[in-house]
């Protein structure tokens, strides 16, 4: 079970200043455990079908006869053409659960950059590439410009059938994308309309891709609703969501951490945090006031890069670490160093992975900087699954901590609008 350590936030572990004591912290987790019953009891409204998703074991069954079907065609690659909550939680993903093959089987073009697109599409076999459409509007200027390129290349090498190489993803009844997959007979995967972008991972726009790349889909909604379920009935500083929800509220409103860092120690958990980073960002910055700013780091690597700036900069951030407690496999040092380096000797990796996790930590609350820790029994799908449900849930009770609507994003749409101006004229 993913477990949230959070001694390291309180004032016994880094004084009253930076802190909340333990009784304090207890009140606040009792006093606003409503908001779970809240967020529960609104399932049925937009934006927080996320919930309802996990339960969703029919779209499972579907997907995957669909990959089935696929196999026939001995795709070489899956190349998802989507932006972000399109695209970030099929990218978190597939680092976290695919290796080898698998992994470099699913590509995700979430940018339109000319250099890196024309590259891309010149390496790769198009005759043997699926390309899966993600758009819940089915009208974003980059997966359409991306569809437009590819169709044009597909169309003039297969006219009579290029429409195998597509699937598409969006909403059941509008949209263009949606209009193009009647017309021209493409598969089509909806994405219901009650439910943000951001929080669609474990709908077909993230479970599609992700079956195509042989990730167990099954086991992600599993986790989820497992995760779910545990969040319904734990109270208090028990509950994850809750507790994770409440520190990063205090810590903004109280004791100035308006920035919040997510520091995996895990390469498999890097790009878990690019998605939790739109998640944060996109629900909760809001009002020209509400939002912690989400910053990406991964252990070890940026001990080397970042640290000293959370160490020893301002004292404004909230430090989010991700432990993970078994690894599949876990390479050990023989005993062959030197002298100086014979505390490696007989190490395992994870042995010398948890120590620098542990120093870090130790050594940040010494310096009064607050830390907690999400501990993850393993990166499997299962655990990836409660993982999404987990910070979800913990943002939409943020939404309601913070009192702005979570789920919609009208600076994003602004810019959007802008752009397409731009491009009609
Ligand atoms: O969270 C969101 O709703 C947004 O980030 C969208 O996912 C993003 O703008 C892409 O939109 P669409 O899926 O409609 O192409």
């Amino acid at each position: 079970m993913i477990y949230i350590s959070f001694s390291n936030i309180l004032s016994k572990s880094i004084g009253m200043k930076n802190g909340i004591s333990e009784s304090k912290f207890n009140s606040l987790c009792t006093k606003n455990q409503p908001l779970v019953q809240e967020v529960f009891r609104a399932k049925n409204k937009d934006g927080y079908d996320f919930l309802n998703l996990p339960n969703n074991t029919s779209i499972v069954r579907k997907i995957k006869k669909f990959v089935d079907e696929q196999a026939k065609n001995k795709w070489q690659k899956i190349v998802v053409l989507g932006i972000g909550g399109s695209a970030l939680g099929t990218i978190a993903a597939n680092s976290a659960l695919n290796s080898g093959h698998e992994r470099h089987k699913l590509h995700v073009l979430d940018n339109i950059d000319p250099d890196y697109i024309s590259d891309f599409l010149e390496n790769i076999n198009i005759s043997k590439t699926l390309f899966v459409v993600i758009s819940k509007s089915g009208s974003t200027v980059e997966p359409m410009a991306l569809y437009g390129l590819v169709k044009e290349k597909l169309a003039d090498k297969f006219p009579n059938n290029y429409q195998k190489h597509f699937v598409f993803i969006t909403d059941p009844k509008k949209g263009l994308l949606r209009k193009i997959a009647k017309e021209e007979g493409i598969t089509a995967f909806d994405i219901s309309p009650k439910i943000g972008g951001r929080f669609s991972v474990l709908s077909s726009a993230g479970l599609v891709p992700l079956a195509l790349a042989g990730v167990d889909i099954g086991a992600l909604l599993r986790g989820a609703r497992e995760m779910r379920e545990a969040i319904k009935k734990m109270k208090s500083a028990k509950n994850p969501a809750l507790t994770l929800a409440l520190s990063q509220f205090f810590m903004d409103i109280k004791r100035g951490k308006a920035m919040t860092v997510l520091m995996p120690y895990s390469s498999k958990l890097s790009r878990f945090s690019d998605w939790y980073r739109q998640l944060l960002a996109e629900s909760i910055g809001k009002n020209k006031k509400t939002g912690p700013t989400p910053i990406n780091a991964l252990g070890t690597t940026d001990q080397h890069s970042q640290l000293q700036l959370y160490a020893e900069g301002p004292n404004n951030k909230l430090i989010i670490f991700f432990r993970i407690l078994r690894h599949k496999s876990d390479p050990k040092l023989g005993d062959i160093m030197p002298k100086e380096l014979s505390y490696l000797n007989d190490k395992k990796l994870s042995n010398i992975l948890d120590a620098a996790y542990v120093g870090t930590a130790e050594s940040l609350t010494a310096k009064k900087r607050p830390n907690l820790t999400v501990e993850v029994p393993k990166v499997d799908a299962k655990n990836l699954g409660a993982l999404f449900m987990l910070f979800e849930f913990q943002v939409a009770l943020l939404g309601l901590m913070y009192k702005v609507d979570a789920f919609n994003q009208p600076g994003v749409e602004h810019g959007k609008q802008i752009t397409k101006k731009l491009l009609s004229k």
